[in-house]
């Protein structure tokens, strides 16, 4: 929902979509950029293609449905052979994710893939991360992993929702926590200070998980592998 052209996001969707080979399970992302690959994968299907896909949102899920994918849970399958999925900031192997709330299960179904591609536009590429970390917390825990993410230095504001009076919640019924850390130097004892925290379900750091980058540029795409 950020930044680059929408011509930028689909070569990067195209492109990623076209590594997904027959009898795969595809772990399908979130967001604008891998909703074109989603519907790329459609079309691939319409054609013959043979492959499941495992959605990481409510959101996903509707694409793919209508997208005419066949669907099925993570616990129905042995693996996930390949995942797409955007990003809203990428340095080098390093992803902030959950723009759109949906991060904990995108890093459940991207950590599963034996194959995770990034897709995304130029916008999101940087030297240092430094996007706000979203963090998810259960309810109960919204004012204790305030506290410590202050306490690493961060200052944590509740997401609101949009056309609601209210907080965002998530897919899984939970608040989100949108961290300012500045830039982040230690992405890695960062999202381990996070992981550990009573209350985080999940925050949105991928810190060396992405085995690929396809950067689309309206003209083509740039492939970073890792
Ligand atoms: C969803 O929660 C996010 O992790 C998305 O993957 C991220 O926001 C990228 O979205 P766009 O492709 O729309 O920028």
């Amino acid at each position: 929902t950020t930044g680059g052209s929408d011509a930028a996001k689909r070569d990067a969707g195209e492109s990623a979509a076209d590594l997904v080979t027959d009898g795969t399970v595809v772990g399908l992302g979130t967001g604008s950029t891998a909703a074109h690959a989603i519907r790329a994968l459609g079309r691939a299907v319409d054609s013959g293609l043979d492959i499941r896909g495992v959605p990481t949102s409510f959101a996903s899920r509707e694409l793919a449905r209508e997208a005419g994918i066949p669907l099925v849970d993570l616990d129905e399958v042995d693996g996930v052979d390949i995942a797409i999925d955007g990003a809203d900031q990428v340095a080098g192997g390093d992803l902030i994710k959950g723009g759109g709330a949906a991060h904990a299960r995108e890093k459940i179904v991207d950590a599963a893939a034996d194959r995770f591609v990034v897709v995304a536009d130029p916008s999101k590429e940087v030297e240092t991360l430094d996007h706000l970390v979203p963090v998810e917390v259960l309810p109960a825990a919204r004012t204790t992993v305030a506290s410590a993410v202050e306490s690493a230095g961060g200052d944590p504001v509740l997401r609101d929702a949009e056309h609601k009076d209210g907080p965002v919640v998530t897919d899984n019924g939970n608040l989100v926590l949108d961290c300012d850390f500045g830039a982040i130097e230690a992405a890695a004892a960062l999202a381990r200070t996070l992981s550990e925290t009573p209350g985080v379900v999940e925050h949105g750091l991928f810190v060396g998980l992405a085995d690929e980058v396809h950067v689309g540029t309206g003209e083509g795409v740039t492939v970073h592998e890792l």
